[in-house]
């Protein structure tokens, strides 16, 4: 089985990033032929800082580097660097129709925050569409808010089948029930956006700060806690044993927890979690140009894949005479 995915470098990757999409793609190299990408073309969608860009996609392939993706046995690359990318995209566009995207959640609630509506953010699931035909993909592991753009996806191949016979693959979208939506510091989903993240290699002052700044609500000491209505709790559980958790909540359901005690505890549990990929990853913020030919080598080998269907489709449509 194929599966793909890909995360924008729109800042430091998070907690919410890492159980929502990194962990799972990266136990997916084990059981199936995996497809890893960094979307720099989407990302500006929304950042017109180009130094910032360019250190953000360096800073989100040693992220994944030192977590355990292996170049050796997936395949690993930076979107902007395979240019098949934006020339399938192209076509698709244009068996995309206006209507489909106008129903976009996503660029709706973009839209609502304030960001300028500019056509890259309303083509963007076009090109995320394109992200996934070129590869065949058979399953993409993301988050509950891209399930949408996976029907999306799932849409423009089926009208691109139908008009030139069987062409791309439909892909399904593998969301992880138990950890769709993973909370932040504020309650509201984990976001690069919101200010709420937990960032997957913080300093150690700045995850004291992040977990202590969880909020609560404003039971007292002697009261007993809710676990299951405690963001909290919820961001406990994600680096916990089900013992650990169980035991946990036991304390939620007796007077006496502090949340400040948990919280303390909690930054511990979380440093020690990603204890053994820090070291990877200090070495590697010390060799950018190794993890750039990485990336380089990367890219050579998508694209030689993306050309297979490329091919195909430029047939197809009659861009081939
Ligand atoms: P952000 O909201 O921080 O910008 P992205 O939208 O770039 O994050 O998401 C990258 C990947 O991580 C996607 O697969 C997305 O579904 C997943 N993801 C991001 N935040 C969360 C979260 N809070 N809970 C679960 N998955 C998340
Ligand atoms: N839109 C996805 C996100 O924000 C990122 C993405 C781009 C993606 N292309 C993809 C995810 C292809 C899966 C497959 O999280």
């Amino acid at each position: 089985m194929r599966v793909l995915s890909g995360i924008q470098p729109s800042g430091s990757l998070h907690v919410g990033n890492f159980f929502g999409m990194m962990k799972s793609m990266i136990e997916w190299q084990a059981k199936s032929e995996l497809y890893c990408f960094i979307v720099n073309l989407h990302a500006l969608t929304t950042i017109n800082d180009g130094p910032a860009l360019a250190k953000n996609t360096l800073d989100a392939a040693m992220d994944f580097l030192a977590l355990g993706l292996d170049p050796d046995r997936s395949l690993f690359w930076v979107q902007g660097d395979v240019p098949e990318h934006a020339e399938l995209t192209w076509i698709l566009h244009n068996f995309t129709s206006m209507g489909l995207l106008e129903r976009s959640h996503s660029y709706k609630d973009k839209i609502a925050r304030g960001l300028v509506p500019n056509h890259g953010l309303f083509a963007y699931p076009v090109l995320m569409a394109a992200d996934i035909l070129l590869y065949q993909a058979d399953l993409v592991p993301v988050g509950q808010d891209q399930k949408q753009h996976l029907e999306i996806t799932r849409d423009i191949a089926g009208t691109f089948n139908h008009l030139f016979g069987p062409t791309f693959t439909l892909p399904e979208a593998g969301v992880d029930e138990s950890l769709a939506t993973i909370p932040g510091t504020d309650g509201q989903k984990m976001s690069k956006s919101y200010n709420n993240a937990i960032n997957i290699f913080a300093p150690k002052d700045e995850l004291k700060k992040k977990v202590m700044s969880i909020v609560t609500d404003a039971r007292a000491v002697e009261d007993l806690k809710d676990p299951d209505h405690c963001n909290l709790f919820a961001i406990a559980r994600l680096f916990l044993k089900p013992e650990e958790t169980a035991e946990l909540k036991e304390r939620y359901l007796k007077p006496g927890l502090k949340y400040g005690e948990v919280k303390k505890d909690l930054v511990e549990v979380i440093w020690n979690y990603f204890a053994p990929f820090r070291a990877v990853r200090e070495d590697l913020g010390r060799r950018p140009d190794f993890v750039r030919e990485v990336m380089r080598e990367g890219a050579r080998k998508a694209s030689a894949k993306a050309q297979e269907t490329l091919e195909v489709v430029r047939a197809k449509v009659g861009l081939n005479y």
